[in-house]
């Protein structure tokens, strides 16, 4: 199978026999070696000396812990939403009784950065900044270098990031942008399965935490501090995933983190020159297009849902469908993680075949450019 949704990702074979291995006791000496290792390898691939802690939760309960270890019931944050995942940030602060403004950019596009300095002016009660760094829903990466700054130099504001499918797939160095709680998960780049999420927290953050009143639990990032010193996790962890992200995180420092992010890339080019090449247009502004998902519109007159079953089911490649509103309108190529260009060339090949079937001609080009490489892979 072509699995080629933007998450769950597949996973190297001796990463997932690692994840075979037998239980430890998570409170033992052979836990606290290993989580220590892991952390560290962690820190060198987000870029950062800020602690850094792996929880056994999804992405959402990483963002969870970002918000409700921060901020308190009342105070003021700006979301900038550019889908669905933005969304989901806003709602989990408002549901802790966050007041969210929202910059609310079209689906497709990436925010300005002086739409957030505008922002920002207008309301100098705003504590914090919620952002996406790569949206999943629509294909698009934000400049977050550019937002970084103008959060950061202009106002100084804490500055949480959502880099759940980018971080270990896109260059974001956390101290030299100066992102302050920054969250991804395992079933994405780090190209293990489900189960876990990471998240660095600065210096800053811990100001803040001093005061954060959100009700917690399962989420607060002190429980993952004081056990950390320790060399466990508060809760029981998800030890499978933990032995095959040990590994994991081996062979990404071994590639070196620039030639992983040269890798994606270059399979995110490839992606979008192929699917162009078949007559296809991009969902996302080409300029801010994300390297590690890549949106197609679904052609006039042709049904999404067909077109994508079909692909699963004769074709053995799975892409993701739109989201929410995007339902049937778009459809998703997952390439972030254990990704290569012959796994792009499989989808581009199945859809050049299935397009006319579904009342979509491919164009001449498609053809001409089936069997492209992509460079240096
Ligand atoms: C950008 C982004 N944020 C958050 C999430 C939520 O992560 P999870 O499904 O692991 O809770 C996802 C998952 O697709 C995502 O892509």
């Amino acid at each position: 199978m072509n699995l080629r949704t933007p998450g769950p990702t597949p996973c190297p074979e001796d990463v997932l026999q690692a994840g075979a291995k037998p239980m430890i006791n998570h409170r033992g000496p052979e836990f606290k070696e290993l989580i220590y290792r892991i952390t560290d390898s962690l820190k060198r691939a987000f870029d950062t000396k800020n602690d850094l802690y792996v929880l056994s939760t999804s992405g959402t309960g990483g963002m969870e812990t970002a918000v409700v270890s921060t901020m308190s019931p009342g105070d003021k944050a700006l979301l900038v939403t550019i889908g669905v995942f933005g969304d989901r940030f806003g709602q989990i602060a408002e549901t802790y009784g966050a007041r969210v403004s929202k910059i609310q950019v079209p689906w497709g596009k990436a925010v300005e950065p002086d739409q957030v300095r505008q922002a920002l002016k207008a309301d100098p009660e705003i504590k914090a900044v919620l952002i996406t760094h790569n949206e999943t829903s629509t294909g698009v990466t934000n400049d977050l270098e550019a937002v970084a700054k103008v959060v950061k130099d202009e106002f100084g504001l804490l500055l949480l990031v959502d880099a759940v499918s980018s971080l270990g797939c896109i260059p974001l160095p956390v101290d030299k942008w100066r992102c302050d709680v920054v969250v991804t998960a395992s079933q994405k780049g780090w190209m293990v399965p489900p189960g876990l999420a990471f998240i660095s927290f600065s210096e800053q953050a811990w100001q803040a935490h001093s005061k954060a009143q959100m009700p917690r639990f399962y989420f607060d990032i002190s429980k993952a501090k004081s056990y950390h010193e320790i060399g466990q996790t508060p809760w029981t962890p998800a030890l499978p995933v933990i032995y095959g992200l040990d590994l994991a995180l081996d062979k990404m420092l071994a590639e070196g983190m620039p030639n992983v992010f040269r890798r994606h890339a270059q399979i995110g080019q490839m992606t979008r020159e192929g699917v162009k090449a078949l007559g296809l247009s991009l969902f996302a502004d080409e300029a801010v297009a994300s390297d590690t998902v890549t949106a197609v519109n679904v052609p006039p007159g042709v049904d999404g849902k067909k077109l994508v079953d079909i692909l699963r089911e004769e074709y053995q490649v799975v892409l993701a469908g739109g989201q929410q509103s995007m339902a049937g309108k778009i459809f998703r190529i997952g390439h972030l993680g254990y990704c290569t260009s012959e796994d792009i060339q499989g989808v581009l090949d199945a859809l050049q075949e299935v397009l006319p079937r579904v009342g979509f001609t491919p164009s001449k080009a498609g053809a001409r450019g089936r069997n492209q490489q992509c460079p240096e892979s």
